[in-house]
């Protein structure tokens, strides 16, 4: 696919592109166009109280090539460099690109029961009766079936509490496809009761848990030494240390890693609250690290890795809602949820690694600078994209990004 010099192109000019590269009817690229993409009457059915529509600017990161697939990766955020840090950090990656493997898209669903006056008599009855508690379940999940989904396992615990002992059921369902948190929360509802009835206790929570630890995606890259250069990868790598070793530093390290999960994930109508609760949760298990691992391979390469619970979905909720979700996934053309936690995942080290890159070396500050300059060039009354290029190039020079210096520059550009 050649797209070298996208970012040089007019917005109109690069919509152009994907749509010629992602095949979109003249129709899904005037949604993209169009700041009205999400009808308000769609809105208002979505969540209550509606008076509008926010919009987010949409970017394509490029140069991302996973286990040998090109993608085009849309992603949605306010962050200037978030977009260009991904992709160059991509671009550093091949020929080869990322490799990657994702687990079942299994979800967990917990049923609390509680006032159970011996717990493991409780864990006995129910074992006892798991068959019929497969039974019923099943019959709640005909539709995920129909796609090769279903019901996976039961696992029935105890958990000691200052409120007493409490039982937990915990259903694994194979979610396929969707996210599955409706799913889910309709057969424990549906369930629980009975449940509860067979533990001889009173069913509480019935809910999805947000750690989906039998859902998880990794993804790996190698960035080549003679692309990187030794010193920067024992930059890197000190950054790395710092964030496994300090949770300051993990706080803002995993950080950077969702800037490029969340604005994949806000692109493609996913829920991303659910992805960044799963996230530190997991990142918290043993105590809060980093969500990356990096370390030198024997030739002096820099290893990156990431394994991350990942519940996406590329079929229901705002998937087939959100009319530019519908077409941004388009645009990334996964074909199962696996692949889009997988592609997520890898967008996710490679803002990481670019973080890594730029602290270590020149800091993120310039690049930065260099937007922001921008900005105020065109507060400053710059219209043109040569009179805001020159601005802001004088700005950067003189190492001042205030408004009166624009005006004064922008004065003396035009004469
Ligand atoms: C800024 O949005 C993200 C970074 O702070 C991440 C990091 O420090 O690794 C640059």
């Amino acid at each position: 696919m050649n797209i070298s010099g996208f970012y040089k192109l007019s917005a109109e000019e690069r919509l152009k592109k994907i749509k010629e590269i992602a095949k979109l009817t003249d129709e899904e690229a005037s949604i993209l166009a169009d700041a009205g993409g999400l009808k308000l009457e769609v809105s208002d059915r979505m969540i209550e109280n509606v008076i509008g529509n926010v919009h987010l600017p949409l970017g394509i990161a490029t140069n991302f090539k996973i286990n040998g697939k090109e993608y085009l990766v849309p992603m949605a955020l306010e962050e200037p460099s978030v977009v260009a840090a991904a992709s160059k950090a991509a671009k550093l990656t091949l020929p080869e690109g990322f490799t990657a493997e994702a687990e079942e898209p299994i979800m967990i669903g917990q049923v609390q029961i509680v006032k159970v006056k011996d717990a493991v008599e409780s864990i006995k009855k129910l074992e006892e009766r798991k068959e019929d508690i497969v039974k019923i379940s099943k019959e709640h999940l005909k539709g995920i079936e129909k796609y090769g989904g279903g019901l996976r396992n039961i696992i029935f615990r105890t958990l000691k509490t200052s409120r007493g002992d409490m039982v937990l059921a915990e259903f694994e369902v194979d979610m396929r496809d969707a996210m599955g948190a409706n799913m889910m929360n309709t057969l424990l509802e549906a369930i629980g009761a009975t449940v509860a009835e067979i533990a001889g206790g009173k069913a509480r929570l019935k809910i999805i848990s947000n750690l989906a630890t039998k859902r998880k995606v990794k993804v790996k890259a190698v960035w080549k030494k003679e692309n990187i250069g030794e010193e920067a990868i024992e930059k890197i790598l000190d950054g790395y240390e710092l964030a496994a070793n300090d949770i300051y530093r993990c706080a803002t390290h995993n950080k950077g890693v969702m800037n490029g999960i969340d604005a994949v994930a806000l692109a493609c109508g996913q829920d991303w609250r659910a992805i960044e609760a799963g996230m530190h949760a997991y990142a918290a298990i043993d105590g809060y690290k980093p969500i990356t691992h990096y370390e030198k391979d024997k030739e002096g390469n820099i290893i990156g890795t990431i394994e991350i619970p990942m519940a996406v979905a590329t079929v229901g909720g705002a998937t087939g809602t959100i009319e530019t979700a519908k077409v941004a996934l388009k645009i990334l053309d996964a074909k199962t949820s696996q692949e889009l936690g997988m592609v997520m995942a890898a967008v996710g080290l490679a803002n990481n690694f670019a973080a890594l890159y730029a602290l270590g070396t020149e800091g993120i500050q310039k690049g930065h600078m260099k937007l922001h300059a921008r900005n105020i060039a065109v507060l400053a009354g710059a219209s043109t994209p040569e009179e805001i290029d020159k601005v802001a190039d004088e700005m950067a020079k003189e190492q001042k990004y205030n408004l009166d210096f624009a005006k004064e520059a922008l004065k003396r550009i035009k004469g």
